[in-house]
């Protein structure tokens, strides 16, 4: 087959043989992408058959096994859990991430598990353009992976990965490339890393993954603006995408499905990155509770859901009188602009003066909230900082408080709850409880 390419406008089609920095139809910036064009077959996305007319027959729905489905465990339950119960045969996953996250490690760990936890023969092809082998060997003795069935492949060309692939005699449980930004083909001129190149890089290697019934996993790196190649180009194409997020300075890591064809997308697993790797973390209720602080003021406990599973996270709050004339406010973990909005319920509604206060707000343990369930806890945890008055360890709050103060239920409220009091909670202040913020603060603190 013979390849040439061309540059294509990503928002309106326009064709040119030449990159250009804007489309000179629709006027976009930065839209045009390399593409391949194959001369002989029909589209590159295409199987040739479609040229006869008729590519493919109907199936009846009810024809198709379910054994298709069948999940591959991956012996590491909170990954499985991700999954949605384990992998399923030629399925793609992109792993996302910021450098330094510790994808590499958990892909590693995951090819130790596959193949040494499964029968006979299984071997897991580790294509490593990021590192050398030698670097990977350093990091698979600090894992203690000692494994015979990891072959390493380093390479950064895609077609020969692919001519490896099909040479490969040993049947393959799963195919790592780390990662997808080093690989490049050279039907296409632009460098590695190019939204041509991973586009193009990533539909090949899917294509033969799909074709050989074997799990594929893409690693994809992002920075913190999330705009290089990678990711957001791929996501329409895989069938999984999983982010691997945490703060870099902490030890805790969150695995979490953005997009999944073969099951749910709320899930997350939980890890704690370690000396010797990528820990599961069972109790994950707990895991974002600072333990140990009593009696400090400043913070409260509240309830997330994540996927299924409530997650127990400490708010923390610093209020700080202020000489500036605009105070300062500072969130992290959660959306500036509701922390805006819950001083001004706390101002307007509850009597606190804010406007001559700095306020900081901290979720513990680098988490993002984005559930409006946690409003109350930011209120509360305001408030007590206001009033230095600490509020007893043993409360949880829970609950969205709008605009005129009063607090609202909000999802899985019982569930978050009843989950709390199993682990040691026994003051909830919730809607159930108390209709207004204001109500709750002159409660709690006077
Ligand atoms: P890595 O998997 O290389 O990240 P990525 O592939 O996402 O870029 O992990 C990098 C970080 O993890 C590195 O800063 C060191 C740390 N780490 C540990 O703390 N413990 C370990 O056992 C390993 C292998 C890495
Ligand atoms: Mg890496």
């Amino acid at each position: 087959m013979a390849f040439h390419s061309k540059y294509v406008c990503q928002q309106c089609g326009y064709e040119s043989t030449g990159w250009l920095g804007k489309c000179p139809e629709c006027g976009t910036w930065n839209s045009l992408v390399e593409t391949v064009v194959s001369t002989t077959s029909n589209k590159g996305n295409k199987s040739s058959k479609s040229n006869k007319g008729i590519s493919a027959k109907p199936i009846n729905l009810s024809d198709i096994k379910s054994s298709a489905t069948k999940r591959i465990s991956t012996k590491i339950s909170e990954l499985d859990r991700v999954l949605g119960g384990g992998l399923v045969s030629g399925q793609v996953v992109l792993v996302a991430g910021e450098p330094g996250i510790g994808k590499s490690t958990l892909l590693l760990q995951l090819s130790d598990s596959l193949s040494t936890n499964h029968e006979s023969p299984a071997t897991v092809l580790y294509v490593c353009g990021e590192e050398s082998p030698q670097q990977i060997a350093v990091r698979a003795q600090r894992l203690g992976v000692k494994n015979k069935d990891i072959q390493l492949l380093d390479d950064t060309d895609v077609d020969s990965v692919i001519g490896q692939l099909s040479s490969n005699l040993q049947p393959l449980t799963a195919i790592i490339v780390d990662s997808i930004q080093t690989m490049t083909t050279s039907d296409l001129s632009g460098m590695a890393g190019s939204v041509g190149q991973v586009r193009e890089c990533a539909f090949r290697l899917l294509k033969s993954a799909k074709e050989k019934g074997c799990p594929l996993f893409l690693v994809g790196h992002v920075t913190k603006e999330g705009t290089v190649a990678g990711p957001a180009v791929l996501a329409h194409i895989v069938d999984t995408v999983l982010w691997f997020e945490g703060d870099k300075t902490l030890t805790t890591r969150v695995l979490r499905a953005v997009k999944n064809r073969f099951g749910p997308t709320d899930e997350v697993g939980v890890f704690e990155m370690q000396d010797k790797g990528l820990i599961e973390v069972a109790d994950i209720e707990k895991a974002f509770l600072d333990k140990g602080m009593k009696n400090v003021s400043g913070s409260i406990v509240t309830s997330v859901m994540q996927g299924t599973r409530p997650l127990l996270v400490e708010i923390q709050a610093l209020v700080v009188p202020t000489k500036l004339v605009i105070p300062r406010r500072v969130a992290q973990g959660i959306d500036s602009r509701r922390l805006e909005l819950l001083l001004a319920v706390l101002t307007r509604r509850c009597g606190l003066p804010m406007y001559n206060s700095d306020v900081f707000v901290n979720v513990a343990g680098g988490l993002k909230v984005t559930e409006p369930a946690s409003d109350l806890a930011i209120c509360l945890a305001v408030a007590s900082s206001y009033f230095d008055k600490p509020i007893s360890g043993k409360t949880i709050a829970v609950g969205e408080v709008g605009l005129l103060g009063e607090i609202r239920e909000v999802v899985a409220q019982e569930k978050r709850l009843k989950e709390a009091k199993r682990m040691g909670f026994t003051v909830g202040i919730s809607s159930r409880e108390i209709k207004f913020v204001g109500q709750a603060i002159k409660q709690l603190f006077k």
